[in-house]
């Protein structure tokens, strides 16, 4: 493999609307994140992706964009964007944005132009169809917000538009050359203004099967989810190697994908020397258990499915590219609640959960606030939440049932409101987020979460992940964390993550006990008595006799 200047970088996501509030309007702003740089700096972050700034009408908090070449004035200007990269710049550190290019917002004025003139050439910028004889939508297909993905066009009997999430996002015409030429141009002019890369929304979406056809229902709305169509779409992969070869690598850019239904075996093809993307997120267990059904029939997933299922993962990507590894984002619920067992939700716990992560191969992505140990938010509801999925997804478990409290508990175990409360500074109104009420509500908790009582102690969740991040960039280490093997070991052991990282010159072991009693293990090797690092205070072995208290995780060399 050859070495890329983002091997061996630290990233962190930014959700701006709740990360800082410089001008005290109740809503994270430019300025925001760029007064808050010395705080990542400090924390070790290289790399920064800012989820969508551009404008928009935020149907769906940004991912409509209105003008990919605007910022978004309630997040700033232009001249604030360029600021941003210059301060960046200066402390070494990089700036991804996010690219939305499956779909634009109903607002962006080629959309507006597509509608205006039917004859026009916008109308093959989007998908427009006309509907069955029977004057039934082109096909049965559910958007992911719930519906179909078909919109009829206001002012005609049968003529429909397409648009796979919500019907202010109509999905761009990709296979129309022109189309994709603009969006190349528009990354290009973003990278040339120094960016050092895009993450990249639903592209697997970009493909689609033209022949829409109906799949059998799989709910009582009498529809089919569109997971059938992606996989029989075939050729998605020579838009993403015409936008690689047109973007990312001329630019050196680093690129990483939010891709789902990737076919089985074409792994090779995302990532790796020659793949479309630098890397993209290993959302394995995110996806655990999902249903055609909807949220609220997702069972929970127990501490040793979610290690397999990593592990699987890890063996899947072998030593050929990169995942980017999280353990939550702004489409999840806080990983500190989703895996960890009750008895776990503690500090002990959140610290487990980060050496799990970061010492798995790949590039760590850091969420905002997940360094601070933030948690999920105890909505009690439905009008607490402002997420148009996590409210199409309390209508869904409605319908099939569920009594109100019942479907909002059920839904509430995935909202991704969890993640999009406003970042937790410190003990003061508002959690130091803003001068003014915030956009969204502040989670209770922020009295004893926040970052700057946890700048004072020692033992916080913050200051053990500064730790995991100095280690990771170690020189002593820095080669084996970041390219060694990832070989696990005493599988058999139910809640145990225990996995060597090996390179040539070294072998690290990592173990993490998830669960809420002590466990004694006898590892296969001899050595392993240089305690890197702990989050107790304690370390018990003999021999190759190790006891881990409960929720203990050690890294050793
Ligand atoms: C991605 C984004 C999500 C958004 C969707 C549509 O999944 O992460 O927040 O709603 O794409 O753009
Ligand atoms: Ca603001």
């Amino acid at each position: 493999m050859k070495k890329e200047w983002w091997h061996g970088k630290v990233a962190y996501q930014i959700y701006p609307k709740s990360f800082y509030d410089a001008n005290g309007d109740g809503i994270g702003d430019l300025r925001g994140i760029i007064e808050k740089l010395d705080y990542l700096k400090n924390l070790g972050v290289d790399i920064i992706w800012i989820s969508p700034v551009y404008r928009s009408p935020f149907v769906d908090q940004g991912y409509d964009i209105a003008d990919y070449y605007d910022i978004d004035p309630v997040f700033g200007t232009m001249a604030d964007m360029e600021e941003l990269l210059e301060e960046t710049k200066k402390r070494d550190m990089y700036v991804l944005m996010d690219l939305v290019v499956n779909h634009c917002s109903d607002q962006h004025e080629w959309f507006q132009k597509a509608l205006a003139d039917p004859e026009g050439e916008y109308r093959d910028y989007f998908y427009f169809r006309e509907g069955k004889e029977n004057g039934e939508p082109p096909c049965n297909w559910r958007s992911y917000f719930g519906g179909s993905v078909w919109e009829k066009v206001p002012g005609t009997d049968n003529t429909y538009y397409f648009h796979a999430f919500s019907k202010e996002q109509p999905d761009l015409n990709w296979e129309n050359p022109v189309v994709r030429r603009k969006i190349y141009e528009m990354m290009n002019w973003w990278l040339d203004k120094g960016l050092a890369g895009f993450r990249i929304d639903a592209i697997i979406n970009i493909k689609k099967d033209l022949r829409f056809a109906d799949f059998p229902a799989d709910r009582p709305d009498g529809l089919c989810s569109i997971s059938n169509m992606l996989r029989q779409a075939q050729g998605v992969g020579d838009f993403l190697t015409e936008m690689r070869d047109a973007t990312f690598r001329p630019h050196h850019a680093f690129s990483v994908a939010e891709a789902f239904d990737i076919k089985d075996g074409e792994m090779p093809l995302f990532v790796g020397d020659e793949g479309y993307f630098s890397s993209i997120f290993d959302f394995s267990t995110e996806i655990l258990g999902h249903t055609e059904k909807g949220w609220y029939a997702i069972p929970d997933s127990s501490v040793t499915l979610v290690r397999d299922t990593l592990y699987e993962s890890q063996a899947q990507m072998g030593d050929h590219g990169f995942f980017c590894n999280i353990v939550e984002n702004h489409d999840e619920p806080r990983g500190a609640s989703r895996y960890l067992p009750p008895e776990g939700q503690n500090d002990y716990g959140k610290k487990l959960l980060a050496v799990t992560m970061f010492m798995r191969r790949g590039l760590p992505f850091l969420y905002q606030g997940q360094e601070l140990g933030m948690t999920n938010c105890p909505f009690d509801s439905i009008e607490q939440i402002d997420d148009i999925f996590t409210r199409d997804e309390y209508r869904t478990a409605l319908d099939a049932g569920l009594s109100p409290r019942e479907a909002l508990q059920s839904v509430c175990r995935f909202s991704r409101d969890h993640a999009r409360t406003p970042m937790q500074w410190d003990g003061s109104a508002h959690a130091g987020f803003s001068r003014n009420t915030p956009w969204l509500q502040v989670n209770p908790n922020f009295r004893e979460i926040n970052a700057a009582a946890e700048e004072r102690d020692p033992d916080s969740v913050l200051q053990f992940y500064k730790a995991l991040i100095a280690l990771r960039k170690n020189p002593l280490y820095a080669d084996t964390i970041v390219y060694g093997s990832f070989e696990p070991i005493l599988r058999e052991e139910d809640n145990l993550y225990a996995f060597y990282r090996r390179s040539h010159q070294q072998s690290l072991l990592v173990l993490a006990n998830c669960q809420n009693r002590e466990l004694t293990v006898t590892l296969p090797e001899e050595g392993y008595d240089t305690v890197l690092l702990n989050n107790y205070k304690v370390f018990q072995k003999t021999g190759r006799k190790i006891s881990l208290l409960p929720f203990q995780a050690v890294i050793l060399a």
